[in-house]
């Protein structure tokens, strides 16, 4: 398998960052720095801007998604949005699983797993992240943390269903913290998650499988981190925000 058949993909996860009209502004700035890029580009931003973001983005290369998407199909969940409602708000992508999420908002990999089934059936897109904690790096079980999360994750998941799916190796001491894993440790793990996806469903499906690498990547690391063999694109926080730095990592994607 060539690595240039895996088109990549590089995702902007905004976090808790830009309102409506602050969101409509950096996907105007951004469209014309992204226009023709030879991958997909998409911008994952909070609920309230979807709709700002979508709007901006209409008639150009840049897709929207969601940060998370509850699991149940609606009911008594308080401030939570389901897959249905994301499908017939005409988003395309979601974000599962980010370590934010399990760090600081009791995410567990069960939960993971049940958020990508409903998305699965909703029609979603998802970018579902795994990824150690240093101390899990430290001890040496990086691989046995991120082939559990990922397996679990997939629970019940069929191969059909997987072009669906792109998985993000996001190292949680790498996340905000201005480190970067090494090109040959990000391209380690990846390897090691698309093995693990050969395992599971044959080595057709892992070499069409797209993994992103995330955790500072930036415009002056990316080409370098890109340009591992089984690193297919990025999920990118802080750079995200910043249109000509985007842009850069978008255009480090498209060589
Ligand atoms: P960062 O965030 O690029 O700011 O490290 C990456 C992420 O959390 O997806």
């Amino acid at each position: 398998m060539d690595k240039a058949l895996r088109r990549p993909v590089i995702a902007g996860n905004w976090k808790m960052n830009n309102t409506p009209s602050q969101a409509k502004a950096l996907i105007e700035e951004m469209k014309p720095l992204v226009a023709g890029a030879d991958c997909d580009v998409v911008l994952c931003v909070p609920y309230i801007d979807l709709y700002a973001a979508m709007e901006a983005a209409e008639g150009s290369n840049i897709k929207i998604g969601a940060e998370n998407v509850h699991w149940a199909e609606k009911g008594a969940f308080t401030g939570e949005v389901s897959a249905q409602m994301l499908k017939e708000a005409g988003v395309p992508y979601v974000i599962i699983g980010h370590s934010e999420r399990r760090q600081y908002f009791g995410e567990t990999d069960v939960t993971v797993r049940n958020r990508v089934r409903a998305a699965l059936d909703a029609g979603l897109k998802i970018i579902l992240c795994v990824g150690e904690v240093l101390s899990e790096r430290k001890l040496g079980i990086t691989s046995e943390v991120v082939c559990a999360q990922t397996e679990i994750a997939l629970a019940g998941v069929k191969a059909e269903e997987l072009k669906n799916i792109i998985i993000a190796y996001e190292p949680v001491w790498a996340i905000g913290t201005g480190e970067t894993a090494t090109p040959e440790q990000a391209n380690e793990v990846c390897k090691i998650i698309r093995d693990l996806i050969a395992r599971l469903y044959g080595k057709d499906e892992a070499d069409r499988f797209i993994i992103q690498y995330g955790g500072s990547m930036n415009d002056a690391n990316a080409a370098e981190l890109l340009a591992q063999y089984d690193v297919d694109g990025g999920l990118i926080g802080g750079a995200s925000l910043k249109a000509d730095k985007f842009a850069a990592i978008v255009k480090a994607a498209s060589v």
